[in-house]
Formats: C-alpha cells, sequence, structure tokens
C-alpha cells in the first residue's frame, strides 16, 4: 500500500523552481531515499510533505490526507527530523522528551514517561536522561531529536539528512537505529541525504533529484543497472602471469583487461553471462587455477556521479 504519494508537487521561491513536478510514491514500511547535491530541494520536499510549506502546484496524499486539506491530520501522523533541529541544550534530556511530548499533548503522566522510556532506552540515552543536552556530543542529540520526532508514535518519519555532521561510527549508530525503527515499528521513512553510503544500506528505494527534478527513481540495485555501461568482472587467480592478457584480450566481447596481483578486471560490453563461461575456459586451459569469479555492478556512488553531472531524466 502507498503511504506517500505525490504527484506534480511543485514549489517556486520567486523565479526559482525549488520542486519541480515531482511525482512518486512511497509504500508503508518502506525506507525511501531523497538524494541530491546541496540545493536540489530535499528539504524543501519534506517541508511540503509534512504541512510546513504550501506547494505552489500540485498534490501529496499522506496515508489518503491531502497536503491541501489535512495539515493538522498530516502533523499528526508524522514526525520530522528538520535539518537543524534546536533542542534545549540547558535542559536535560529528559526534560527536552516531557517538552515535545508535552507540545504533541501526550499530558497523561502515565502515558508520558513510559513512552520517553522506551524512546531514550531504544536509542541508548536512558542512563544519560538527567544530563544537560548541551553536554552532549553531536551524535547523542542527533539520537535524542529523533526520539524527539517519534515521541508522537508517528506511522512515518522524514529524517532530513540525519547523518550529516556525524562522524563515521555516529553515522553507522543513526544507520543501524533507524533500520531497527522501520523494522521494529513498521515506521514508513523518507530520509533525505546526500551520503550514498546511507542510501545504500538503508533504503529499499531512492529518487535523486537535481535542481528541482527528478533524474532516477528506483531501487539502489535498479539504478546501478541503468548506467551500466560496462560490465565488469572480477577473476581472482592463484598466480595471474602476463600471458594472461593477451588471451583474455584476444577474446570476442572483452574490451579491458586489468591484471593485479591476485585479481584480474575484466570489461565488456557484452552481457557478463554469455562471456563468463568463455573466459574461465580459456584461463583453464592456458593453466590458471581460478579461485573466484565476481560480476561487478556500480555502486551507487558511481550512478548517482554519473546522473548528476549528467543531465535529463532518465526514470
Ligand atoms: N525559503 C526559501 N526562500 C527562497 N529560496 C529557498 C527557500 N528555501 C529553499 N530555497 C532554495 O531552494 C533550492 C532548494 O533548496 P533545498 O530544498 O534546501 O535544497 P537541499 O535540501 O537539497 O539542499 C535552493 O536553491 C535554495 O536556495
Ligand atoms: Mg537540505
Amino acid at each position: 500500500m502507498s503511504m506517500i504519494v505525490a504527484h506534480g508537487l511543485t514549489k517556486r521561491f520567486g523565479d526559482l523552481t525549488a520542486v519541480d513536478n515531482l511525482s512518486f510514491e512511497i509504500d508503508e514500511g518502506e525506507v525511501f531515499g531523497l538524494l541530491g547535491p546541496n540545493g536540489a530541494g530535499k528539504t524543501t520536499t519534506i517541508r511540503l510533505l509534512a504541512c510546513l510549506l504550501i506547494p505552489t502546484k500540485g498534490e501529496a496524499e499522506i496515508a489518503g490526507y491531502s497536503i491541501w486539506r489535512d495539515q493538522l491530520k498530516i502533523r499528526e501522523i508524522t514526525g520530522i527530523l528538520t535539518e537543524n533541529p534546536c533542542l534545549y541544550e540547558r535542559l536535560t534530556a529528559y526534560e527536552n522528551m516531557e517538552f515535545f511530548a508535552e507540545a504533541y499533548n501526550i499530558t497523561d503522566p502515565r502515558e508520558k514517561s513510559i513512552r520517553i522510556r522506551e524512546l531514550l532506552e531504544f536509542f541508548g540515552l536512558w542512563d544519560r536522561r538527567h544530563d544537560k543536552v548541551g553536554k552532549f556530543s553531536k551524535g547523542m542529540k542527533q539520537k535524542l531529536a529523533i526520539a524527539r520526532a517519534l515521541v508522537h508514535r508517528p506511522p512515518i518519519l522524514y529524517l532530513d539528512e540525519p547523518t550529516s555532521d556525524l562522524d563515521p561510527e555516529s553515522s553507522k549508530a543513526i544507520r543501524d537505529l533507524i533500520r531497527k525503527l522501520s523494522e521494529r515499528e513498521q515506521c514508513t521513512i523518507l530520509l533525505s541525504t546526500h551520503r550514498l553510503e546511507d542510501a545504500e544500506k538503508l533504503c529499499s528505494k531512492v529518487m535523486i533529484i537535481k535542481e528541482g527534478r527528478r533524474i532516477a527513481l528506483g531501487s539502489p540495485s535498479q539504478l546501478s543497472m541503468m548506467v551500466n555501461e560496462y560490465n565488469v568482472l572480477e577473476i581472482r587467480l592463484r598466480h595471474p602471469h602476463k600471458k594472461i592478457r593477451s588471451i583474455l584480450e584476444d577474446i570476442s566481447g572483452v574490451d579491458r583487461v586489468e591484471i593485479g596481483e591476485t585479481v584480474i578486471r575484466i570489461e565488456m560490453k557484452k552481457d557478463v553471462e554469455e562471456v563468463t563461461p568463455i573466459i574461465v575456459r580459456h584461463i583453464v586451459e592456458a593453466g590458471g587455477e581460478v579461485l573466484s569469479v565476481t560480476p561487478i555492478r556500480p555502486s551507487l556512488e558511481d550512478v548517482y556521479l554519473k546522473l548528476v553531472k549528467g543531465d535529463g531524466d532518465k526514470a
């Protein structure tokens, strides 16, 4: 079931079109990645879907509610981590959570304390609940900011660049938590990022945008096939020897051969499956001992750089 459906979503600021006719669907329980360079329109898109901005035109429905008509309902069912979340540095972690619980009308003391404890435990902050947030590391602040966005149990969560500014270790901790959140709480998560590692590791579907426009949409592996100019095969040999090169280069379909210490990298325009058996046979006949044969897909990073540098809608 689609939890978020956007159709022709557009936002202009004066002459600038920040979000340009975007259409996409996000399934329930999915972690959907919104990718793009700075200024691409990620934050604006999230703000539109969270009803913090009114679109210039277009429509989006969040769990069936229209961003034009049902703003209050949408705010109830969505949680948002904004680009620069402001926490109260002079309050403790617990007090920050209480403040937001009350802002979301969770006033029953028992319900409030259960929810806060549950979230602080989930984010590994329970032992630090009485510490002032001003003393927290960036990673801890980010965890608290996400916990805060979940206080009213929203089934949909928007995370705007949740790992930017974090060191690799804290980024990984945040990624692990997002994954756990999507698995355990069945939360539908829309995550914007310019970190490809986040998208590759977390997202089942990714939309790449540039200058407000969609340039690609699909699963990370679908995207990697879109720009697959060359098919690449890596073969590990026990003792690669020099004459292997000329043998391989003579095979029809092989375009480029690189010989490393233990790995031979072969690029071809033809389908890997078609050429692989021929390549392996030639290597074996030449006395090579094949340890492994691995077809290599371009990484999401390769795809991203290629699409963002080029132009036109390819999806
Ligand atoms: N409130 C605003 N007023 C005018 N221009 C804005 C406003 N918000 C964003 N923009 C512009 O819209 C474009 C998209 O911005 P943004 O959505 O923040 O991109 P991203 O989050 O991908 O970096 C940028 O060119 C930005 O300068
Ligand atoms: Mg942004």
